[in-house]
């Protein structure tokens, strides 16, 4: 170890970057594939701010060896792909082998170039035509999202051993079927619980195909947790309440098996319950191998005591409100608050101490400015570094966190703001789909190869 290096990671720990499909790809229509509820909610009038949609993407889809020989340039040992389910099984139905040939290409890319590749199974991509059946509160999606899954397991699942079933459930039934804001951008309270559900039986199921398909792989569900903070004592209800919500309905059934009591009563005006079939907190309780965390942020929290009127995330926490404390803030609007990754990774440990947990996103969106050929993103070297020295700080007091890909390695589609914000640590000039790393690129190759920060 260079003595150079200040804090030095654990032997083995993994550094890598994340994607989605539907965010870099493009090719929308390439090889048979068919809409998501994505490219359907991107031709609704101001949904997608600009009226941005998935093509061009990062045009990955063309493009992926260079991308690949960008990966090895900047030493990343790991990289964390989604495998779109319309290019796999288009419409929800038969298989589609061009869809599956282009992941083959790809992950046996990463695997010349010595990069292990970790794929999710479900980055928000839902076929339409599985929508057009009800989509997320149809518990049959559930079962038809087994089968995809049994598709790429059989064709990849031979070389590749990092799975992850589902990436942020929250967002899918959240904002997808409570709030609006994304795909099926429905605002039906009874829906969003019935796709909470459905969704988590979605993973089990997965679970269970992947262990059926591939005994040595390490198989996962990444959620995107908060520590949700009061913001006095009176608040410490509605606190309870977001935190549910927001994590324990998503985290207890896969840390133990069941959903928590309080919000079960919470939920119970919205009919969550009539979802939950008897065997159902077995097969979502399926033993994972490790836990995927994606860290953005803290909730801070306060009880307005006024319901919000219309649509709102919070399905049974409807008079929450979320006070600026006045801190640094993303391009996203959100306060950068390093320390909660600290809390909240101390936060799992005290429940799980045996489970392994992976960051598999951390990152932020700046305005960027390419002058010439370079970006220098100081904030966002700023952001990535404090939050590694908050994993790091974790590691120290003893949990297992056993490696790191940021959000993102490219420029590329963020969901309802379009190419509007940019969380690459690549630049992507979508005209030319020229790349250029950022300082924040240059930045990262030397922690990795340093395994440490100075
Ligand atoms: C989480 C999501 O998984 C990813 O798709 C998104 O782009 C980032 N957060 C940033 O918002």
């Amino acid at each position: 170890m260079q003595s150079s290096v200040g804090l030095s990671f654990p032997p083995g720990f993994q550094w890598g970057a994340a994607t989605a499909a539907f965010q870099v790809e493009g090719s929308v229509d390439a090889d048979g594939r068919t809409d998501s509820i994505w490219d359907t909610l991107c031709r609704v009038p101001g949904a997608v701010v600009n009226g941005d949609t998935g093509e061009p993407g990062a045009d990955h889809y063309r493009r992926y060896r260079s991308d690949v020989d960008l990966m090895k340039a900047l030493g990343l040992n790991a990289y964390r792909l989604s495998t779109a389910w319309p290019r796999v099984r288009p419409d929800g139905g038969a298989e589609n082998a061009r869809g599956l040939d282009f992941y083959e290409r790809l992950v046996d890319s990463l695997l010349d170039s010595g990069i292990t590749p970790w794929i999710t199974l479900y980055h928000w991509d839902l076929p339409q035509a599985l929508e057009d059946k009800g989509g997320w509160t149809n518990r049959d999606t559930a079962y038809r999202f087994a089968e995809y899954t049994a598709s790429v397991l059989e064709r990849l699942g031979d070389r590749v051993h990092n799975w992850i079933t589902l990436n942020e459930p929250w967002c899918s039934a959240f904002l997808g079927y409570a709030l609006g804001k994304h795909a099926p951008a429905r605002t039906e309270p009874r829906a969003t619980v019935a796709a909470v559900h459905h969704l988590m039986l979605a993973h089990g199921l997965a679970m269970d195909v992947i262990r059926s398909a591939a005994a040595q792989a390490q198989a996962g569900i990444t959620l995107n947790l908060f520590p949700v903070v009061p913001v006095e004592a009176k608040d410490s209800d509605i606190a309870r309440r977001v935190d549910g919500l927001q994590n324990r309905v998503f985290l207890d059934p896969v840390l133990h098996g069941r959903y928590p009591a309080d919000v079960l009563e919470d939920l119970a005006p919205y009919g969550f319950a009539d979802h939950i079939a008897d065997g159902d907190l077995a097969v979502i309780g399926r033993p994972v191998d490790f836990l995927g965390v994606n860290y953005y942020r803290d909730i801070y929290v306060t009880d307005s005591g006024v319901p919000v009127t219309g649509p709102t995330e919070w399905i049974g926490a409807e008079t929450a409100r979320f006070p600026a404390r006045g801190l640094p803030r993303t391009d996203m609007g959100w306060e950068v608050v390093p320390g909660g990754l600290t809390d909240l990774l101390m936060s799992l440990h005290q429940q799980r101490s045996d489970l392994p947990i992976y960051i598999t996103e951390n990152g932020a969106a700046y305005v960027d400015e390419l002058i010439g050929d370079q970006v220098e993103d100081s904030d966002r070297v700023e952001f990535l570094d404090s939050h590694l020295r908050a994993v790091h700080a974790a590691i120290a007091q003893g949990v297992d966190v056993r490696g790191y890909f940021c959000w993102s390695l490219l420029d590329n589609f963020e969901w309802a703001e379009g190419y509007a914000k940019r969380f690459g640590i690549v630049h992507v000039d979508y005209p030319t789909q020229r790349r250029t790393p950022k300082s924040s690129a240059r930045w990262y190759a030397q922690v990795i190869a340093d395994h440490g920060l100075r």
